[in-house]
């Protein structure tokens, strides 16, 4: 597979191989998309609404933000109650009935000729991550949106076997609340009560930051958000890949095998604060300093995990395996108190996000990596507490729904360029989706679409406008082939 043939090339001709096949892909792309006039003249491919005016929604969706100069959504904030809204107005144009749920979703639904039959759930997330790109999560809810409204157009949508319903969820990246999927996990059954007590860095809880935007969320109503899994036949998400395989492989659509597990933690570092200028170093208890060597622990455990895992009945010579390719650990937040630059800080937390195909061996690293960091803390007389603030085993996709992406992503492809000859990829995804928590409740398959040098949480992340219009074909497709 891609991936791994990726991560064993050294690094100067992984470099070299992937220019040029980047190089190659874009020159077979541009003739397969050169004969613009020709495309846009055929009718079944809907330019006007799969293309053009997805492309403008994702670009209109990427400047609703609480920063300047940047995109930031987070749970439930002004800017998410705003693209909410916008979304709900685009689900109705889409002729469907919508409404917002106590956990901030944004749905919309139509019943089909027969309102009691499962339902098919699509989706993804409407938050954003900080100074993110435009595509990580809008693309499935936008795509979805436009497939529905050229069904509504021709006349299908009330035609349809079983129920579709779309979700905007209110929360996948976990950036406020470091606790993820609490939209998709409240649908899926998942989210325990708890979480409506959990803080943001202003001290406001879930329940508060909801009712500001005058949802009442009680405990009891949240357990009325599960859906009861026989009302459900599956669920599909479409996203962008935010990695390098496909742009490398020169293919637009890519299916998903399976999602990462992960976990996020946060470390408190306690030391004693005091003046830059008069204690002497050997007398420090400095938590920034501990901090500093966490950091770089972390580093050499994701690294080289082999050389800290033994293989005992906690971890097997799978689970050791499978961490070599494809664990990877991240700090991506720090903050120090008081944070003054002639002040030894008496206090230093950090996040650490973990992620790996293979559940016992993430557990195998969180249970190293916190025996080492209170050794670590030990041996320099600072206290550390670890404390685990998300987790979510892998998933595996669905076979029969993953194939019939894949049919649905051959039908578009062929639509777009004729004949395919490639095989389409199966991918693993390191980043997490809202299909992780679905998975709970029902089946699930997910397409993911190309970008450009396989960046994203970024504002860099693109996706070329043909690559938005094949993936809402392939929704289509996929919809007109299993529900209508
Ligand atoms: C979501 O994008 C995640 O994988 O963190
Ligand atoms: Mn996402
Ligand atoms: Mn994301």
């Amino acid at each position: 597979m891609a991936i791994t043939k990726q991560s064993c090339l050294s690094s100067k001709r992984f470099l070299f191989d992937y220019l040029l096949l980047f190089l190659l892909s874009t020159a077979a792309l541009a003739s397969v998309f050169s004969d613009d006039a020709e495309i846009s003249g055929r009718n079944d491919l809907f330019r006007e609404i799969l293309r053009d005016e997805a492309v403008e929604r994702l670009h209109e969706l990427g400047k609703v933000s609480d920063a300047d100069g940047y995109l930031e959504r987070t749970f439930m904030s002004p800017a998410s109650v705003r693209a909410g809204n916008i979304i709900r107005g685009w689900m109705e144009d889409a002729g469907l009935r919508t409404w917002v749920d106590k956990m901030g979703n944004v749905h919309g639904r139509v019943e089909g000729m027969n309102a009691s039959a499962e339902a098919l759930l699509i989706g993804s997330h409407l938050d954003t991550v900080v100074d993110a790109g435009i595509f990580d999560g809008s693309l499935g809810i936008i795509t979805a949106l436009s497939a529905l409204k050229v069904l509504n157009i021709n006349g299908t949508l009330g035609k349809l076997r079983r129920p579709i319903e779309v979700i905007a969820f209110s929360d996948e990246e976990g950036v406020r609340f470091h606790s993820t999927f609490l939209g998709s996990a409240a649908v899926a059954g998942i989210l325990p009560s708890t979480a409506l007590q959990i803080s943001d860095k202003r001290g406001m809880t879930v329940q508060e930051v909801l009712k500001k935007t005058s949802i009442e969320i009680t405990e009891e109503n949240l357990l009325q958000l599960k859906y009861d899994p026989k009302s459900v036949w599956g669920y599909i998400e479409v996203h962008i890949e935010q990695g390098p395989v496909l742009e490398w492989l020169g293919l637009p659509l890519g299916i998903v095998k399976g999602i990462a597990g992960q976990t996020r933690l946060k470390v408190t570092v306690r030391g004693s604060q005091g003046h830059a200028g008069t204690v002497p170093m050997s007398m420090r208890h400095d938590p920034m300093a501990a901090a500093a060597e966490l950091m770089v622990l972390l580093e050499s455990l994701c690294k080289h995990p082999k050389k800290f895992l033994n293989y005992d009945a906690h971890c097997n010579d799978i689970s050791v395996e499978s961490l070599s390719s494809s664990l990877v650990c991240t700090v991506g937040e720090i903050s120090a108190w008081p944070n003054a630059s002639n002040v030894i800080p008496g206090q230093v937390t950090f996040t650490v996000d973990l992620r790996a195909m293979d559940d016992m061996g993430r557990e195998a690293v969180i249970y190293e990596l916190s025996y080492q960091i209170y050794q670590i803390c030990e041996k320099r007389s600072v206290s550390c507490i670890i404390e685990r603030k998300h987790d979510a085993n892998a998933v595996i996709c669905d076979s029969e729904l993953s194939s019939n992406l894949k049919s649905a992503a051959y039908s578009a492809l062929k639509k777009m360029i004729g004949e395919v000859q490639d095989e389409m990829p199966s991918l693993m995804s390191g980043a997490g989706h809202d299909a992780m928590a679905m998975y709970h409740l029902t089946k699930v398959g997910m397409l993911f679409v190309r970008c450009r040098g396989g960046v994203s949480h970024s504002p860099a992340e693109h996706v070329l406008d043909d690559d938005v219009w094949t993936a809402a074909l392939a929704i289509l497709s996929f919809l007109e082939t299993n529900v209508n």
